[in-house]
């Protein structure tokens, strides 16, 4: 039995040290294989899973189900309006219950106090699939993803430009400074992590060596990086701020002047999706017809051009959410960690 994982939530990225980190995206690259050769991993034979949605999503809840359904367990989704927990229920009664009948439980909504309640009361291990604050299970698809582009972690250095203080910039900037990625985040003053947020960062860059970066200054920003990263402007939940961060974020665009602008030649985009490039949602089309815009965080051109990886990236959320399921509730051995490289 490893000590390590078993039994073990991911409610945010440090609550596993940087080499439990680096072990889990290794585990992950381990399972893709496996199942990319067909040989069968069914570490969670009569487990059940529990995935609580209070926000909508697409690649989360397809990998956590896929994922738990590959390792043999049973997934039940649990979306905010089938249950009674948020009118009729409480966290603490919710999460004894669910604690009570399932092995692991995944959460996905607004307050991180909601994911932390439910690790506290249910007894069993609960992984965040996106917070407020947070979205580690997306961090080790990502720096899975670069690690199977690059070879290895160490030294890249990573750029995200747009909204630099929502839960992916965080996440960016945290699990970056653990693993001794150099983690740059440009964006304008107002849209900047907290002060919080980048002293947990600082305290880990200094034992990792990740230099970070937080700025206004786009050319600055993304001079030398070989990773440029965007996401949406306003989040699930600020639906009402699409004015102010299309003026404040357009400067920020992912376009190919700031591909340009880092003068690497082998540089390659990131998006944790999903993407606003061309006009084929309804959310592009109202935004289109009320500002005029047909491209928002990262550009057509961009997205498509063959240095994109977000394909890749979004494939990894299922092999590295796997990991995480295996890890906590396989009883797997892990004979030693993996420090990052
Ligand atoms: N990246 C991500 O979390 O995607 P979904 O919102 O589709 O789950
Ligand atoms: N920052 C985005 C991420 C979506 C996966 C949001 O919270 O809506």
């Amino acid at each position: 039995m490893n000590t390590h994982f078993q039994g073990k939530s991911l409610l945010k990225e440090i609550d596993y040290t940087p080499s439990e980190l680096y072990t889990l995206i290794k585990l992950a690259e381990h399972l893709k294989y496996l199942k990319k050769h067909n040989i069968e991993h069914h570490y969670l034979q009569g487990k059940n899973i529990a995935l609580l949605f209070a926000k909508t999503s697409t690649r989360t809840r397809s990998a956590f189900t896929v994922a738990a359904t590959d390792l043999g367990a049973h997934p039940e989704f649990l979306g905010a309006s089938d249950i009674q927990f948020g009118k009729k229920e409480s966290l603490a009664d919710t999460a004894k219950i669910l604690g009570s009948m399932y092995d692991g439980i995944e959460y996905r909504g607004f307050d991180q106090d909601i994911v932390d309640g439910l690790a506290k009361y249910s007894g069993v291990p609960v992984w965040n699939g996106l917070t407020d604050d947070w979205h580690p299970t997306q961090m080790l698809a990502d720096f899975m993803t670069i690690d199977e582009v690059f070879g290895h972690i160490k030294d890249i250095t990573l750029t995200y430009l747009g909204d630099a203080r929502n839960n992916v910039a965080n996440s960016l900037l945290v699990t970056g400074a653990m693993l001794g990625v150099n983690v740059h985040l440009v964006g304008p003053k107002s849209l900047q992590p907290t002060q919080k947020v980048q002293d947990i960062a600082a305290g880990y860059a200094k034992e990792s060596g990740a230099k970070l970066l937080i700025t206004d200054d786009l050319k600055a920003g993304v001079q030398g990086s070989d990773v440029l990263y965007t996401d949406i402007w306003a989040s699930m939940g600020e639906e009402d701020k699409w004015a102010e961060r299309i003026k404040l974020l357009q400067p920020y665009q992912l376009n190919m002047a700031a591909v340009k602008a880092t003068g690497n030649p082998n540089t390659i985009v990131m998006h944790d999706l999903p993407a606003y490039h061309d006009l084929n949602t309804k959310l592009a089309q109202n935004i289109h017809a009320k500002f005029g815009l047909s491209e928002m965080e990262i550009t057509e051109e961009v997205f498509n051009a063959p240095f994109a990886k977000q394909f890749q990236e979004g494939e990894n959320r299922m092999h590295s959410i796997k990991a995480i399921l295996a890890a906590s509730l396989g009883n797997l051995f892990i004979p030693a960690l993996v420090d990052p490289e």
